[in-house]
């Protein structure tokens, strides 16, 4: 059976996890509205990886007898000034994604609830990669600045990326 503490934390980390699509989908709205069709596709198929980062730990509670209480998702903003300005707030969103899962691995700890912890340290992995790979893309636009042909590559390069695979369940 699952703590309270931990049942609660966890409940909110959905909900973060749920923003975090929420946001990232309205992002990609944004792009579509400015004709930028890479863009577009990269910031959907985040959304579609935060909802399964959600699931995660949504299946997680379950299978350790607690339970789930979904809460209002925050409303999230629909314009930015520029496509580095949405990646800049990607990137400065995923810091702060970061910092709540090293909380959560504190409070872990602090209950001594190892099976959260190691369920957690998936999240640790994961959150070097998302920064790490918006940081890429925020740099890549630091250098191209507004050059018009720059953007149209980077968008037909960021049109690659696929939906990640489902996963097997062991
Ligand atoms: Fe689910 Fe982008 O962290």
């Amino acid at each position: 059976m699952i703590k309270e503490s931990i049942q609660e934390a966890l409940n909110k980390q959905i909900n973060a996890e749920l923003y975090s699509a929420y946001l990232y989908l309205s992002m990609s709205s944004y792009f579509e509205s400015i004709n930028l069709k890479g863009f577009a596709n990269w910031m959907r198929i985040q959304a579609q990886e935060e909802l399964s980062h959600a699931m995660r730990i949504y299946d997680y509670v379950i299978e350790r007898g607690g339970r789930v209480i979904l809460d209002a998702i925050e409303k999230p903003p629909s314009e930015w000034k520029s496509p580095l300005d949405a990646f800049e707030a990607v990137y400065n969103h995923e810091v702060k994604v970061t910092d709540l899962i090293n909380d959560l691995v504190e409070l872990a700890l602090k209950e001594r609830d190892h099976a959260t912890y190691n369920m957690l340290q998936w999240f640790v992995n994961e959150q070097v990669e998302e920064e790490a790979s918006a940081d890429e893309i925020v740099q890549k636009l630091k250098l191209v600045g507004d050059e018009g042909r720059a953007i149209f590559m980077l968008d037909r390069e960021l049109a690659q990326r696929q939906p990640p695979q489902p996963e097997e369940k062991a």
